[in-house]
């Protein structure tokens, strides 16, 4: 079956270092894509690359911040000028925090939304116009399930992630007839190195027992595999997904809909 190719894709992807950017990162490589990662911790990238490599796959690694935008346009810029396109990203790069609104500091609230809120945005407006000269493109923004339902002590994180999920719509409807596609996926607990450290800093000691606990607030009675949001991703980035726009896609073990 030669469904769900890449061959000859550009693709970027923030945050592929590490969890779930990472097995996006491989996935894509995989299928074909010419992927280029954008890491604030380049080790992580380079470790990423070196699988795809050996995989027979292509892929390189950018040191970049995605919350500045002078150095994301500069890495973009650098990146269409050598490829001369830039066909598919994935806006993937992101923290945490635990708090609700009394624990959550000024400081805080701008980190998250320096780089949850900002760096999705840098990312966007670096690539828009390539894309509408070109043709088309396709943009995917990892979102979570803190942007429609309510958990405990997130109270950054999920308005961060709100603003991911609503900025998907307005850059959906605003490029809709520049032939650009551009939708959310919305993760439950996935097992990455963010959950790990999540479970360390705010319960150690403790991290079986919280592990336990979190895996079962999925009514599947587990955290989703980085491979299964990657599989995702490449459906809702290939041509296969042609008629997608503009919609959030949940992949949840069934948190929104059967936790009563
Ligand atoms: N793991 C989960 O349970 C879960 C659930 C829902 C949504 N998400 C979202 O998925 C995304 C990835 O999460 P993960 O679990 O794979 O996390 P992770 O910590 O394993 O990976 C995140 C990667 O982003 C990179 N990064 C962080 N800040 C950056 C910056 N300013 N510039 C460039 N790179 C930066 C990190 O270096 C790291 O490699 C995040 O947006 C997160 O909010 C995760």
């Amino acid at each position: 079956m030669n469904m769900f190719r890449l061959d000859h894709k550009v693709a970027v992807i923030t945050g592929g270092g590490s969890g779930i950017g990472q097995a996006i990162a491989k996935c894509f490589g995989t299928q074909g894509a010419d992927v280029h990662i954008l890491e604030l911790n380049e080790e992580g990238g380079k470790a990423t690359v070196a699988e795809i490599v050996a995989a027979g796959g292509k892929a390189q690694v950018h040191a970049c911040n995605v919350a500045d935008q002078a150095v994301v346009v500069s890495t973009m810029d650098g990146i269409i000028k050598a490829n001369g396109r830039l066909d598919i990203l994935v806006n993937c790069a992101g923290i945490a925090h635990v708090g609700n609104l009394e624990n959550t500091s000024e400081q805080d609230l701008d980190r998250i939304y320096s780089v949850n809120i900002k760096g999705t945005y840098n990312c966007l407006y670096a690539v828009i116009k390539q894309m509408k000269a070109q043709g088309g493109g396709v943009i995917l923004n990892v979102a979570s399930i803190a942007a429609s339902v309510g958990i405990p002590d997130r109270f950054a994180y999920s308005m961060s992630k709100g603003a991911v999920f609503t900025m998907t719509l307005s850059v959906a409807k605003d490029y809709i007839h520049d032939n650009i596609r551009c939708n959310s996926l919305s993760p439950a607990r996935v097992h990455t190195p963010f959950v790990d450290g999540f479970l360390a800093k705010n319960y150690p000691g403790r991290e079986p027992e919280m592990f336990e606990k979190l895996s079962k607030t999925q009514p599947i009675g587990r955290m989703a595999k980085p491979a299964e949001i990657g599989s995702l991703a490449l459906y809702l980035c290939s041509d296969e997904a042609g008629f997608i726009t503009g919609t959030d896609y949940p992949i949840d073990g069934g948190f929104i809909t059967l936790n009563n």
